[in-house]
């Protein structure tokens, strides 16, 4: 496995890939959901390069980007035993050479409901740093976590709207045992939290918004932001949509799940 930081590096390291490649995007703090998107990527692909880049550009003001977790040596043990090819952990100074990009990708509409419109500018963010990472790994086939369905959505849109030479492959959320869906920021949580977290998913058992929303309402140490039945392409509300997502504040930390329907 080879570990690259500059544009150099990663140009000369992807020119020795040959047949498909996959790029499995991360900010780090690896755990089995990230080991699951490259296993996935090795079905996809003959080669896999994993980047690890804490964005800053899509974190708002207040947001944990100072406190996000960084665990680069377990993250390259991670991508090691999962057997990627390339690891690109770029500074930001190497992705942002001219500073904070003044042209950025907008997500439009997907980029201002729920998620968004807790967290204005993110989505702005992360496309800006999807495309560009796709540019400098130049992949067939790209894989991103159902976990962050919004995401995935406004990944799949800018693809179709802009005609990017790339397919675009959901991996469904891996689980705690217990149901929790795993995410980096699940390290911030004491265990009394983690247990009060569950609640998300148990909401989203219920299939049903008003039953679901009672669970989360009835909870103490739970702040809801949302749960709702959305579409999954334009996150437009719709009664026959074929994704529940949920988002609550537990302690400081804020959590996201969703579950896939059938459309009503
Ligand atoms: O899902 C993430 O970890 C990030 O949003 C991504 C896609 C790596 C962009 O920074």
């Amino acid at each position: 496995m080879k570990v690259v930081r500059t544009r150099d590096e990663l140009a000369e390291a992807r020119a020795e890939l040959s047949g498909r490649v996959a790029v499995v995007m991360t900010m780090g703090a690896l755990h089995e959901g990230h080991a699951e998107l490259v296993r996935q990527a090795r079905q996809h692909a003959d080669a896999v390069v994993v980047t690890v880049f804490v964005n800053p550009l899509q974190f708002g003001q207040g947001e944990d980007l100072d406190r996000y977790p960084r665990t680069l040596q377990a993250d390259l043990d991670l991508c090691e035993r999962e057997k990627a090819d390339v690891v690109f952990t770029p500074l930001p100074e190497v992705v942002y050479p001219d500073g904070l990009p003044l042209v950025r990708v907008s997500a439009g509409r997907l980029g201002e409901v729920y998620e968004g419109a807790s967290r204005p500018g993110h989505f702005d963010g992360v496309l800006t740093v999807v495309l560009k990472l796709l540019q400098l790994t130049r992949p067939d086939v790209a894989l991103f976590g159902q976990k962050d369905a919004q995401q995935l959505a406004a990944i799949r849109r800018m693809v179709r709207d802009l005609d990017l030479p790339v397919q675009v492959v959901a991996v469904p959320t891996v689980r705690e045992p217990d149901g929790l869906a795993l995410s980096s920021r699940n390290a911030y949580l004491s265990d009394e939290q983690r247990s009060t977290a569950l609640v998300l998913s148990r909401a989203l058992a219920t299939g049903d918004v008003a039953a679901g929303r009672a669970l989360l309402d009835a909870e103490p140490g739970v702040e809801p932001d949302y749960l709702a039945r959305v579409d999954s392409a334009t996150f437009e509300d719709s009664p026959a949509g074929d994704l529940l997502v949920v988002a609550a504040r537990v302690g400081s930390t804020r959590l996201l799940d969703n579950r896939i329907l059938e459309r009503a």
